[in-house]
């Protein structure tokens, strides 16, 4: 448990009645009398020792709140006087500190003419709210000690949230990886297929131009073999870059990630007798985005499309348009539709209506992505007509 408390004072008698009552494990009971009368000591129960430092003036703090960050020691929490007799008083140390040490809690020490509390919470902002509490004086022994036990029990309880936080952002992301691997996998079987067609292709036109002895017939089918030796070269690029793991942002233009997954996909929705019609707004402006995982939200999305085709086949249309300060990117299909109970629990992690083929982690990442960029994604569906999936986000 961090026991580190700052004592920002200029009173020294007050300054001993913290250092009695916080500062040693076995204080014997004492009246402490100081020329403001601040501190009205009860019967002292044993205190606790708290690893107390003292600044007497504002800037002392600061400096000391400074060092104590540098050495990776900082402090739970901090007494401030609010009146201090020289240099910036309590408050306006505290709205310089929270910076320095953005993990620090503060008790702000208060004569009641002071300024009111409504006016302290519009200086720290509401952001700050949890951060700050406040001592009316006269205390009395047991609230100190009662506020300092608050300190570092706060300060403690809120580092092992923030470490928890951490390590569900840590399996966030990894699931959002390995749901990227999932849908290449998906992909693989198309794309193993289509690379089997190219190189037959390839081969083919090959074996026919040996036989030509017209240069333009030759070069004719050398432009074929070409094409196609690209198209082979584009679905390994795509595949890639699909697979790479950083997190990079860069203003792109959405169609670019967009354009990879349906270059990777295409064979299979062909396949499956889906059609895909573009309506795309040539102007739309570029966004600050990760390529690959907005490439990932995109492949996710045609997926479940030509799941919800694949015995019908139809048609997927993809547009895009400025909304004010936003962009909205639409991916709409003619396929089976959702059922409206299941409407509202098509984002929730594991929610899958395909059984065993499913994961139902597809969605639930598309919405994490969108939400770090940003933005939202909504869906409109009727069953046995069609679903559309909007990304709407905002322009940089
Ligand atoms: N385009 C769509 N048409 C119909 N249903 C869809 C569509 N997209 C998603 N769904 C529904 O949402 C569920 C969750 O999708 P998702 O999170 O991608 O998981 P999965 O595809 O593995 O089931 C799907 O099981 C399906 O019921
Ligand atoms: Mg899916």
């Amino acid at each position: 448990m961090n026991r580190k408390l700052l004592i920002v004072e200029d009173e020294p008698g007050i300054v001993d009645a913290y250092r009695i009552i916080l500062g040693s494990t076995s204080a014997p009971a004492r009246i402490v009398s100081s020329r403001s009368q601040a501190v009205a000591v009860q019967n002292a129960p044993v205190a606790a020792a708290f690893e107390l430092e003292v600044a007497t003036t504002g800037e002392e703090a600061l400096v000391k709140i400074q060092q104590a960050v540098a050495a990776g020691q900082p402090y739970a929490g901090g007494f401030f006087d609010v009146k201090l007799g020289s240099g910036i008083d309590g408050i306006e140390t505290i709205r310089r500190a929270k910076d320095t040490d953005p993990e620090m809690l503060y008790c702000l020490v208060t004569a009641y003419q002071d300024r009111s509390l409504d006016e302290i919470e519009k200086v720290f902002g509401p952001d700050f709210s949890d951060r700050w509490d406040f001592l009316a004086k006269p205390f009395t022994q047991n609230e100190i000690l009662q506020k300092a036990r608050n300190l570092c029990s706060s300060w403690d309880r809120r580092q092992k949230e923030k470490l928890y936080l951490d390590q569900i952002h840590t399996q966030q992301d990894q699931l959002v990886k390995s749901e990227r691997l999932a849908a290449i996998g998906t992909l693989a079987r198309g794309i193993g297929h289509e690379f089997g067609n190219i190189l037959h292709r390839l081969i083919g036109i090959s074996e026919i131009a040996a036989l030509k002895n017209d240069p333009t017939e030759m070069r004719q089918a050398l432009s074929t073999v070409a094409t196609a030796a690209e198209r082979a070269g584009a679905i390994v690029r795509n595949l890639q870059s699909l697979v790479k793991m950083e997190v990079k942002r860069e203003k792109i233009s959405l169609y670019t990630p967009l354009k990879e997954c349906l270059t990777l996909i295409d064979h299979e929705l062909k396949r499956a007798g889906i059609e895909v019609k573009e309506n795309w707004d040539p102007e739309l402006p570029l966004v600050l985005a990760n390529k690959v995982e907005i490439g990932q939200v995109f492949l996710n999305l045609l997926i479940n499309a030509q799941h919800a085709m694949e015995t019908t086949g139809g048609t997927i249309e993809i547009r895009s348009r400025t909304q004010g300060k936003e962009i909205v990117v639409e991916v709409a299909d003619t396929g089976c539709g959702i059922a409206p109970e299941h409407l509202k629990r098509l984002f929730e992690p594991l929610f899958t209506t395909k059984g065993e083929r499913g994961t139902g982690i597809g969605l639930s990442v598309c919405r994490k992505i969108i939400a770090n960029h940003s933005g939202r994604i909504e869906v409109e569906s009727t069953l046995g007509k069609g679903s559309c999936f909007r990304l709407v986000l905002p322009t940089t």
